[in-house]
């Protein structure tokens, strides 16, 4: 256990410090903690950090041996080792330990690049946004339409549940967009899957958009705008009224900028400062920061791809929540309601395709809830709290 802490305290390595002095003799150090004995052997010399219970020592090697403990409480036995030249940066990416720092890429981007010339001009502007829209070809004059609210700052991302994605290329944006196609998927089957944290480090914000938006009243800019000025690390646009709408919280108001709370109908908010009063936005055209999107990709699960319950749950990816999740009024869209998706199911058992959809978002619904209760009563127990006294939210 000791070791894996100690380990875990290197992970503040100094990346250049390592890289200049990658050529130096190899040695091994022996570190002797409270009569148990760790063998490390370091691959160069470079500065470590040891955590060894109350103590900090630092340990520094560079061109002599030379070691400075600010508390010596640890014995520490160098030893030069001349052969065997063996890397191992714990501060690497898991599984990429053995590799140098310097040519570890650990982050992507979707940026399309040239095949000739030279790699490092081959981008002439490096978008800082990203906007998916998952489609269905049917859909395409509103896709059209909805592209050319977002400038050329924003990737343009689309996912094709109808395999009809190389008919896009009648649109010159399509040419430049990314385009991914697997029949009959979710918006959140592909976002799970192509979406990584790790592949979208590159931007900023991440738009998970349905294909039914309407935009007239919507410029991507300006919405970036104020999600930065009110500190918003999850929102969506405000939904015009007259269409219809499920939830109060993302209602557009006419008098602000944004809200980040509502009244909602009486008995249905148990806390103000929680969903569906705060803290809340739907799952139709969500915006995460790259921190807030980090979360919510742990948080979905692999099988349940309707994403129900999901925007109950995404409170739990920001703190505070009721502040930093919010709707913005000042540039607003219409949920169309076009239901493209549901007609995609299976007619079974005399049901229409889109009850069988349905059926499955429900128990999606049930089964994300279980886990979410179960997940944190085990971890409590794990923890030691008696679950019996806490209250289920
Ligand atoms: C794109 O981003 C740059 C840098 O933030 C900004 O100066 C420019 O105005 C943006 N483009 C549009 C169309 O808003
Ligand atoms: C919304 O957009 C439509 C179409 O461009 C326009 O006619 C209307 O005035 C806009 N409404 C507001 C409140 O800006
Ligand atoms: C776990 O413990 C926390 C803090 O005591 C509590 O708020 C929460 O309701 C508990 N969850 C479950 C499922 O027991
Ligand atoms: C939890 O339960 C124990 C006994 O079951 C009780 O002594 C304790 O006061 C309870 N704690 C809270 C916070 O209710």
């Amino acid at each position: 256990m000791k070791y894996l802490k100690t380990l875990d305290s290197m992970r503040h390595l100094n990346h250049s410090t390592f890289c200049k002095k990658q050529n130096e003799n190899m040695r091994i150090i022996l570190i002797t903690f409270v009569g148990v004995v760790f063998g490390f052997l370091i691959g160069v010399s470079f500065p470590i950090l040891l955590a060894n219970k109350m103590t900090l020592s630092t340990v520094v090697l560079p061109d002599s041996t030379h070691i400075e403990t600010s508390t010596i409480s640890t014995r520490i036995i160098t030893k030069e080792v001349n052969d065997a030249r063996k890397i191992w940066v714990p501060s690497n990416p898991r599984g990429a330990e053995g590799l140098a720092p310097g040519i570890v890429v650990p982050h992507s981007d979707l940026y399309l690049r040239r095949l000739y010339g030279n790699p490092s001009e081959d981008l002439s502007i490096q978008p800082k946004y990203l906007v998916s829209f998952t489609v269905g070809y049917n859909q395409r004059q509103n896709i059209d339409a909805a592209v050319k609210k977002f400038s050329e700052n924003f990737t343009i991302l689309l996912f094709h549940y109808d395999n009809r994605a190389s008919e896009w290329d009648e649109y010159e944006w399509s040419k430049k967009a990314i385009h991914i196609s697997a029949q009959k998927q979710t918006k959140w089957w592909y976002a799970k899957r192509f979406l990584h944290p790790d592949v979208v480090a590159a931007y900023d914000y991440i738009f998970i958009w349905d294909e039914d938006l309407g935009v007239e009243n919507f410029t991507a800019e300006e919405y970036i705008r104020l999600v930065k000025k009110h500190g918003l690390e999850i929102s969506q646009p405000g939904l015009d009224p007259r269409r219809g709408l499920t939830w109060q919280m993302t209602r557009r108001r006419e008098d602000r900028e944004v809200h980040k709370k509502t009244e909602e109908r009486p008995g249905w908010c148990k806390d103000p400062q929680l969903p569906p009063c705060a803290a809340f936005v739907e799952i139709m055209a969500p915006v995460f920061s790259r921190d807030a999107w980090r979360c919510v990709w742990h948080m979905i699960q692999n099988d349940l791809v309707h994403g129900w319950g999901l925007d109950l749950a995404l409170q739990k990816c920001v703190k505070p929540a009721h502040e930093k999740i919010g709707v913005v009024d000042a540039q607003w869209i219409v949920h169309q309601g076009i239901p493209s998706l549901g007609s995609q199911g299976q007619a079974d058992e005399g049901k229409q395709p889109w009850q069988g959809v349905r059926e499955r978002c429900k128990l999606e619904w049930k089964m994300f809830q279980q886990r979410f209760a179960n997940a944190e009563k085990n971890y409590n127990i794990s923890m030691g709290i008696d679950p019996s006294n806490t209250t289920l939210h």
